[in-house]
């Protein structure tokens, strides 16, 4: 028996992500979507994911300029992950305010966030409803702090990890 929506999504309920927002430019400023779909591709060369729903407007956008920015989000920005996912309404989508500088490839990229990834669009693949967009990083950076997490249709916070000293040898676990 083929497996029902409501299976499918109980079950993804349950993978634990990161969140990032999906930066391009808009006519007059940023387009933003809250994506927990990233994830690293290749080291070299450098390469990372996302998988975009047709339906959204950063579809169209990341293929009409060929770049985007990935701004992973720290402990805290559980607002700026509700605006670019729509949840304030279209405006809340185009980040107006949010200071933001450019690298290489001129794709917005958010001050204040805990890791950023400046890609150029390398190539598409059909994802079924989404589209798998795959960036290669042209500039990348990073900052001190811990990251927003998300499960089980909620935002979370790591825990305090132990110190790395304390860590178990390989093999002795
Ligand atoms: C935590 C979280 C993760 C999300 N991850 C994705 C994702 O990976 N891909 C996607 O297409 N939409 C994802 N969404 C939904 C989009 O953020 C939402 O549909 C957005 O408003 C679409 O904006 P747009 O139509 O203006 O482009 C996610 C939403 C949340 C709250």
């Amino acid at each position: 028996m083929p497996v029902t929506a409501d299976q499918f999504k109980s079950a993804l309920r349950r993978w634990a992500s990161g969140v990032s927002v999906l930066t391009t430019l808009r006519e007059g400023g940023i387009q933003g979507i809250t994506v927990s779909s990233f994830c690293s591709l290749s080291l070299n060369p450098p390469l990372i994911l996302a998988c975009i729903d047709k339906k959204a407007r950063s579809h169209a956008l990341i293929s009409r300029h060929r770049a985007f920015a990935i701004n992973v989000l720290r402990a805290g920005q559980e607002r700026l992950s509700e605006l670019a996912a729509g949840h304030a309404g279209e405006r809340g989508n185009w980040l107006e305010g949010f200071p933001h500088r450019k690298a290489a490839t001129g794709a917005p990229i958010l001050d204040d966030c805990l890791a950023w990834f400046d890609c150029s669009l390398e190539t598409l693949h059909d994802g079924g409803d989404h589209t798998i967009f795959v960036g290669r990083v042209e500039a990348a950076g990073h900052s001190e702090g811990r990251p927003l997490l998300y499960c089980d249709g909620d935002y979370h916070r790591m825990a305090e990890s132990r110190p790395k000293s304390h860590k178990e040898p390989r093999g002795a676990e």
